[in-house]
């Protein structure tokens, strides 16, 4: 097996004795030889198993004495609530998150120490000289790449191994179903356009990346946001219960893993429940898949569209946040308006360039691939677990966070109604960028909010920012609320 594999299933075998109160904190862990004996493991799968506990704070290394359980500060954190369920949907008239967003955007835009507002990892947890000598080499084949006309329709290669990959996620397309596109972020406009138009009504989870709601009012769209758990993601109950009261509803637009602001992964069951509702009311569904990859678990998570039997779903996915940050290349299963989109798509922008297409061709033709992204996704692991535990540690009681199982994001809930607007700019005099709740809605019910990046290796010196920013926290508190507003 897989060594990898191997000592995170033992990891987590652990984990959950741990959890359950079979190991205790103080008990010693049985010593790396013994472990070696029981497992049939080597040294090194071992260590590595303990090495993993400790980075996320569930071990500690006591000189001569081996490893020890820990109860880390993060489980007594309570959970960010739940939506309140049978509360008002707010009615799709808003627009104007637009001006919002660019101030915000723009403040940021200054030299900082630490961007904990980014939803990508450090350059260095992507393959950068992989990609970079796949780069070279592929010029030094077709020198006049940069030269010559664009081959019409996407490069095939490309689309033929986003095809051979999608089958692992239970999606079962041609290579010409692909639609390269420039990130998800045009792959969520083009779907956008092919079923909707201005003054038409979106439904949208809430909070919600606050791209799309630029997206939708740069189109003329209104957004109406449904009630989102952050374990569940979108309530299905909710959008059947706005379907019934709105008959405007023209597109549904959901991210079903590792949801941007909140992490929440949608249980296989109601993926279904949501096809099924999409379709019985005649609705579109784009499925907006940017984190799948992200996710904690041996297999892909399976897309909704794998439920998709009548073209109903639009699939949007990118490469942006899982491979390479520095290129733009997404893609998008279109189902029934694959034509529509074709043609949008050409009066758009036209076919994307070739050299990151065919660069990223190749990589996805490869296990190293493959490998990548376990080693992504263990790194992410370990520094969500340490920012998760700095939070813990640095943050004013009253605190709520839910730690997602993948990803490089934290949704944090203030205490006491903070406003997430005077913790930016405060930590903004401090050189740390954060990315405020108000920025995912287009009510203010989530000004209380921070989405903050784990995606950095974790140094002292990202550790002292963590302290640095829990004071913050801590000092506006103390202020009253007007002058902390
Ligand atoms: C949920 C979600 N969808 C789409 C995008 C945009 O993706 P891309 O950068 O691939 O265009 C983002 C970027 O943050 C995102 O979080």
């Amino acid at each position: 097996m897989d060594t990898q594999l191997l000592y995170k299933r033992l990891a987590l075998h652990y984990l959950n004795a741990i959890k359950a109160g079979t190991l205790t904190a103080g008990d010693r862990m049985p010593s790396v030889r013994k472990l070696m004996a029981l497992h049939e493991v080597s040294l090194s799968t071992a260590l590595q198993l303990c090495r993993h506990l400790e980075a996320q704070g569930w071990l500690e290394a006591r000189p001569r004495s081996g490893y020890f359980v820990r109860h880390p500060k993060r489980i007594r954190l309570v959970p960010v609530a739940e939506p309140i369920s049978g509360a008002p949907i707010d009615p799709a008239q808003y627009v104007g998150i637009h001006e919002r967003v660019s101030a915000i955007i723009a403040q940021g835009q200054r030299p900082i120490k630490f961007n904990l507002a980014r939803a990508t990892g450090a350059p260095d947890l992507y393959p950068e000289t992989e990609l970079k000598n796949l780069a070279i080499r592929i010029l030094r084949h077709k020198p006049n790449l940069l030269t010559k006309a664009i081959a019409p329709g996407g490069n095939r290669e490309l689309k033929n191994a986003l095809a051979k990959r999608a089958l692992n996620q239970g999606i079962s397309v041609a290579p010409d179903d692909v639609i390269i596109t420039y990130g998800c972020i045009e792959a969520l406009n083009l779907g956008l356009r092919a079923v909707a138009q201005a003054g038409d009504v979106i439904a949208v989870e809430s909070p919600t990346f606050y791209g799309l709601l630029q997206v939708l009012e740069s189109l003329g769209m209104k957004a109406l946001e449904i009630p989102t758990s952050p374990q569940t993601g979108i309530s299905i109950e909710a959008l059947e219960l706005a379907m019934q009261t709105y008959d405007n509803i023209k597109a549904v637009v959901v991210v079903p893993h590792l949801q941007n602001p909140l992490g929440s992964i949608m249980p296989d069951q109601h993926k279904q429940r949501l096809v099924a509702l999409c379709e019985q009311q005649h609705i579109p569904l784009i499925e907006d898949d940017s984190y799948g990859a992200l996710v904690e678990s041996d297999l892909p998570p399976t897309a909704i569209k794998h439920w998709d039997t009548a073209g109903n779903v639009i699939y949007c996915a990118s490469l942006h946040k899982i491979l390479a940050p520095g290129m733009r290349v997404g893609w998008i299963l279109a189902g029934r308006w694959h034509a529509r989109i074709t043609m949008l798509k050409y009066a758009q922008t036209r076919y994307n360039e070739e050299l990151s297409q065919l660069v990223v061709a190749e990589f996805l033709q490869s296990s190293a691939y493959d490998r990548h992204l376990r080693r992504l996704r263990v790194a992410l692991s370990s520094q969500r677990e340490r920012a998760a535990e700095a939070i813990a540690a640095y943050f004013p009681p009253g605190t709520r966070l839910s730690v997602p199982n993948g990803g490089v994001s934290i949704w944090v809930e203030l205490p006491n109604q903070l406003s997430s607007r005077a913790v930016f700019e405060a930590a903004l005099e401090q050189g740390i960028l954060v990315s405020p709740g108000l920025l995912y809605s287009n009510s203010n019910r989530f000004n209380h909010f921070l989405r903050l990046n784990c995606g950095m290796h974790f140094t002292p010196e990202l550790d002292e920012a963590w302290r640095t920013l829990g004071d913050i926290i801590l000092q506006l508190g103390k202020r009253p609320l007007s002058s902390a507003a």
